[in-house]
This record gives structure tokens, C-alpha cells and sequence, in this order.
């Protein structure tokens, strides 16, 4: 059996060594196999010794299939070594470099290999998960931990390299990676596609798409890629991308990515958006048909600097990469919509983190802004925690320096100066104190607290409570209201309210006790809440439903989880019915039945919330 401490010390979820010796490139040149499941070819490492006497580099590898492994520019083979593996870290990869003398300290080498059916990061949907119903998809999703089930590479976002690609596959489909587009050749039974990354990047913002796309234009850097049935939906929804931009890079400073372009996937992705520079990646359940989740695109547009830009060192310093991208994205709202509205998210927010610090437990080490890896692995220690602590400490901090214009000022420069570096959190603090040595009002900052102890922020900024007023009035008159008579709140009311209280309303309504089912349905005339769209207002309107104990809607929450793979949705309802009690072999049921179809990092984390060891 491996031992975790056979994991490297700057990184405990990885086995690779970059302060020995380093990948400083990658080449990919891979094959899709839609059959098989299989990706397979070729991946040309550029390797840096950084410690002379080191002659082996240390890579990570899931499940990979390895056929052989040489020098580049010799072709001869160089031994390796495949350790046993350890649960989702996979397998230690050793290979010893050529002969020192003979080519200075530089090196190329190749690797020939497959990626397995269950590769962690890769999704191989069938025709009738996607909306055409004709042909297969395949998406990637590498955050955390999954780069290496599909590449041998140091998986640690400590280390930041280039890499180009050439990906084949079959003629009809269109391959998609988060790079530039390098142009595509056709082939005898299939096509080429070439892709550019030339600004170095961690290993999980490689992320590669193919399925039978199409794209519309949305900007003049952005397209918007999805399946033809829903294309123009998706250029709708999208329509302010630019905007947000432009926004975006007025706060953070120059956007050196060029292209911003969106993937719009079949429902099964697990998260909202994956920020893959050039291409995020998002949820189809972002489609309200009203433009009204579109700050998930700001969060994305953000992450182009706050974790692709500079990024954290290993994932127990994710709120430098999640606090920060959720401080900008609601400053872009704030700059877009109004400051109201930016603090509404804001406040808003506050509640759900308590939920979730509740949750967790008050004393859990894992409600630290930075945590331990040490022995837990960063998929079971994801969390709205680093987003939503580490938002509300870098408000806290801009109040301390004196107010937004100053923070962002700090900010620009912060970006700039780490630009293409992966840091952790004592580096931030180190040039944040720097930065602001003449404010004596840092002094203050009990940094301590605030990183490295569990529970709930220890300071909660004012913010502006403008709208909240009106939803609170709202869900008082709702909450205590006996259910006999006429429901005291009507159209009136409703008219007033913008999506975003609407959904807040039902946040905190699912937070009290059940209501009486009689109440829903007056509650459920009004907003038409049964048939509703918007994905946010749904997930809220079926778990108060389920809180209630409202045995009819099982069925449309089940059907809505076997097709919807947004973890933020899934497992809360999945807990829930969990624990009505009467509902708990249903819901696993339903889980064992569905588990082939979902992306491994669902399967694995549902399998874990319903105390299913398998
Ligand atoms: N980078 C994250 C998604 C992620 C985090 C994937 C950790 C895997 C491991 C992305 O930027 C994100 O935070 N998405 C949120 C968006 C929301 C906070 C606006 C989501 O998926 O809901
Ligand atoms: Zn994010």
C-alpha cells in the first residue's frame, strides 16, 4: 500500500517534485476514440532540471495506459518506473532522464499511451445524453485533481506550462480545447484539429470538447460554441459577454488571453462554469432565458486573472483562486448593474454560507479560509467556504485600506506582479502588507483568525440591504401566515421583485421549517414556480417542496437529477430526500441506476453523501 507521504511537500495532492525537476511544455497529440472510450497517442514533455544532481522527473498518472517512453530527439527509450496506485491520486510516475552529459539539462521526452474508459476527467456521453441525439460527446473537466487520468504530467497547479495539441477525430465532429484554434486538416476518415496555448498554465485548465457543435458569434473576441438546437438560445443568454469583459479588464487590468469564447454542455457537466482559458466551459442550466444568470460569466470572465493569471500554489490555498474570482465577479455586477445589487449578492450569500458552515460543523477544519490536504483530497473538501470566507475577507480588507478605489488599484498591481506565477497565501500577505505599509490601520488585520480558524467570517461587512428589504418583508408575511384565507402576499408584491429576490425569497423559506403543502401551492400560483425555467428558482421550489414532505414531487425532482448533473443542485436534493426518511431507498435506487451515466467526480462525491461504500 503507497503511503500519502509519498506525496511531494509543496503539493499533498500530487507525487510530483517541479522543485527537482520540472515539465516546462506539453505537446499532446491524441486520438478520439468514441468506441473504445479511449484517448490515445502521444504526450512530448519539455523537462527542466532544476536540481543538477536529480537525474528522474516525477509525474502523475491515473489509469493511464503507458506503452513506452523515450527521448525525443535520440528516440531511445528511458526506463520508468509505475508505482501502485492510491485511491483518486493515482499513480506515482518515475522516469529517468537520459545521460546528463550528453545533452545539457534540458530535455524532450514522449510518452506513448491510452487513457482508460473510467479516466476521472473525462466524460464519454452517448447520442441520447446530448441534445441532437445523433452523435457522442466527450467533455473534460481536470479542477482539481483529473489533468493526470488524461495526460502523464505534473498535476499540481504549482507548475505552469505552455502546450500545443493536435487532436483527431472523426470528420463530423468539432474539437475544442482552452487554447487557440490553429487551424484543422482533413485526413482520410477524419480530421485534425491544432490547438496553441502559449501562455502557461496549470494542468487542470487543459480541457478539451468534441461533439457536433456549432458556434454564433457574441463579441469581437467571443463566440459562443453549443449543439445547433440550442445555439441561438445560448447567443441570447450570452449576448453581454463583451460587456462584462470590458468591465472586467477596467478592474483587473489588460485581458492577455485573446480570445474569450463559451462552451455551452449537455447537462451533465458537474459544475456551473469551469473557467478553461479561451473557452470556459458552463452549464446549460445557465439558460433562464432572461440573461439573469449571466454572473456565473462574470465569475468566469474573472478567474482570467484571479487563478489563470496567478494561481494558487496547491488547492489548500484555493481562496486565492475562488475568494478572489467571487470578489471581482461582484464588482463587475456592481459596475454593470448598481452597488445595491452587488451587495445584495453579497449579503445574500452570507446566509448560505452559515447553512453550509452548519453543515460542515462549526469547528471543521475544512471552514478554514486555508485548509489541510494533508488527508483529505480537494474534491471532499470543496466547499462555497473558500468563495464565500474568502470574499467576505477581502471586503473586510478593502474597508481596512480605505475603500474600493484603493483596493482595486492594489489589486491591478497584485495581478501584474504575479502574472503568470502560482503563489500561496503567505506570498499575498506578504506584498498586500507591502503594499499598504503606510495605512497604520493593516496593523488591525488578525490574519490568523481570519486564515487558519474554522466558523463563520469574525467580521461581516455593512452591506447595503436596499433590496433585501423588500424580500424580507415578503418571506415574514409568507412564513407566518396560518394558510387560511387569501395568501397575504399577490401580484402586487411579485411585480416588484427581480429574479435574484425571487430566488433569495426561496432561499430562506427553504431554510425555515416545512411549510404546509397548502401554502406551497398558493406559493406555486404566484410565481407558476411548477413550471418555471429558471434553474436556480427550481432547485430552491423543489427543496422546500421536499422539505414539506410533498410526496407528487419526487418524480420531477428525480427527473430533473437524471439529466442534470450540477452538483450544486444534485446533491442538496439528494440529501434531502436522504434524510425523509421514506424516501431514502428511493433515492439510492435512483443513484445505483444512474451512476454509469455521471461524470466520475459526481458518482464519487453522491456515493459518499449517501453513506454508499462500495
Ligand atoms: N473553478 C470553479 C469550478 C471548480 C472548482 C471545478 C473546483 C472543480 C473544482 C468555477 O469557477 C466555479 O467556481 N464555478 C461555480 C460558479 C459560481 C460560483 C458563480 C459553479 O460551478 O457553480
Ligand atoms: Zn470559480
Amino acid at each position: 500500500m503507497v503511503k500519502k507521504s509519498a506525496l511531494s511537500p509543496l503539493d499533498p495532492s500530487s507525487f510530483s517534485r517541479p522543485e527537482l525537476v520540472k515539465v516546462t511544455s506539453i505537446g499532446l497529440n491524441l486520438n478520439v476514440n468514441f468506441d473504445k472510450k479511449v484517448l490515445s497517442g502521444t504526450a512530448e514533455l519539455g523537462v527542466e532540471r532544476v536540481d543538477k544532481s536529480i537525474n528522474e522527473i516525477i509525474l502523475d498518472s491515473l489509469k493511464l495506459n503507458i506503452a513506452s517512453i523515450y527521448d525525443v530527439q535520440t528516440k531511445k527509450p528511458l526506463k520508468y518506473e509505475l508505482g501502485e496506485p492510491l485511491a483518486e491520486y493515482g499513480s506515482k510516475l518515475t522516469v529517468q532522464l537520459p545521460e546528463s552529459d550528453k545533452c545539457g539539462c534540458n530535455y524532450k521526452i514522449g510518452i506513448d499511451y491510452e487513457t482508460s474508459p473510467e479516466a476521472t476527467g473525462l466524460q464519454w456521453l452517448s447520442p441520447k445524453a446530448t441534445c441532437g441525439k445523433k452523435h457522442p460527446f466527450l467533455f473534460s473537466q481536470f479542477q482539481p485533481t483529473h489533468a493526470r487520468s488524461v495526460i502523464p504530467c505534473q498535476d499540481t497547479p504549482g507548475v505552469k506550462t505552455p502546450y500545443t495539441a493536435t487532436i483527431s477525430a472523426p470528420q463530423e465532429f468539432t474539437v475544442l480545447m482552452s487554447a487557440i484554434r490553429d487551424g484543422t486538416k482533413q485526413m482520410h476518415g477524419g480530421k485534425l484539429s491544432h490547438f496553441v496555448q502559449k501562455v502557461p498554465m496549470p494542468s487542470y485548465l487543459i480541457a478539451l470538447a468534441v461533439g457536433d457543435l456549432e458556434s454564433r458569434e457574441i463579441g469581437p473576441r467571443s463566440h459562443v460554441w453549443s449543439e445547433r438546437e440550442i445555439i441561438e438560445e445560448c447567443a441570447y443568454e450570452f449576448a453581454n459577454t463583451e460587456h462584462q469583459l470590458k468591465t472586467a479588464e477596467d478592474l483587473c487590468g489588460p485581458y492577455v488571453w485573446g480570445i474569450y469564447d463559451l462552451l455551452v454542455l449537455p447537462p451533465s457537466f458537474p459544475y456551473g462554469g469551469m473557467e478553461n482559458p479561451c473557452l470556459t466551459f458552463v452549464t446549460p442550466t445557465l439558460l433562464a432565458g432572461d440573461r439573469s444568470l449571466a454572473n456565473v460569466i462574470a465569475h468566469e470572465i474573472a478567474h482570467s486573472w484571479t487563478g489563470n493569471l496567478v494561481t494558487n500554489r496547491n488547492f489548500e490555498h484555493f481562496w486565492l483562486n475562488e475568494g478572489f474570482t467571487v470578489f471581482i465577479e461582484r464588482k463587475i455586477k456592481g459596475r454593470l448593474e448598481s452597488p445595491q445589487s452587488q451587495d445584495f449578492d453579497a449579503y445574500t450569500h452570507v446566509t448560505e454560507l452559515a447553512e453550509t458552515i452548519n453543515l460542515m460543523g462549526k469547528t471543521s477544519p475544512l471552514t478554514n479560509l486555508v485548509v489541510k490536504l494533508d488527508d483529505v483530497h480537494p474534491d471532499d473538501a470543496f466547499s462555497i467556504v473558500p468563495y464565500e470566507k474568502g470574499q467576505t475577507f477581502l471586503r473586510y480588507l478593502e474597508t481596512v485600506v480605505g475603500g474600493p478605489a484603493d483596493m482595486e488599484e492594489f489589486l491591478r498591481t497584485y495581478f501584474w506582479k504575479y502574472k503568470y506565477q502560482s503563489i500561496d497565501t503567505d506570498e499575498f500577505k506578504k506584498y498586500f502588507e507591502e503594499y499598504f505599509k503606510d495605512k497604520p490601520a493593516i496593523k488591525e488585520i488578525d490574519w490568523q483568525t481570519w486564515l487558519y480558524t474554522p466558523g463563520m467570517p469574525i467580521v461581516i461587512p455593512e452591506y447595503d440591504k436596499t433590496l433585501v428589504v423588500a424580500c424580507d418583508e415578503f418571506i415574514d408575511k409568507f412564513v407566518n401566515w396560518s394558510g387560511e384565507g387569501q395568501m397575504p402576499v399577490g401580484d402586487q408584491d411579485k411585480e416588484k421583485l427581480s429574479t435574484f429576490q425571487v430566488i433569495y425569497i426561496l432561499q430562506k423559506i427553504s431554510e425555515k421549517p416545512a411549510q404546509n403543502i397548502e401554502k406551497l401551492k398558493s406559493l406555486n400560483a404566484l410565481f407558476d414556480l411548477d413550471n418555471v425555467k429558471n434553474s436556480e428558482i427550481k432547485f430552491r421550489w423543489l427543496r422546500i417542496c421536499l422539505k414539506a414532505h410533498w410526496e407528487e414531487k419526487v418524480d420531477t425532482v428525480l427527473s430533473w437529477i437524471n439529466i442534470v448533473g450540477r452538483m450544486k443542485f444534485v446533491r442538496p436534493l439528494y440529501r434531502d430526500l436522504y434524510s425523509w426518511e421514506k424516501m431514502r431507498s428511493r433515492a439510492i435506487d435512483n443513484f445505483k441506476a444512474n451512476r454509469q451515466g455521471m461524470m466520475h467526480v459526481s458518482a464519487y462525491t453522491l456515493a459518499k453523501d449517501l453513506h454508499i461504500d462500495e
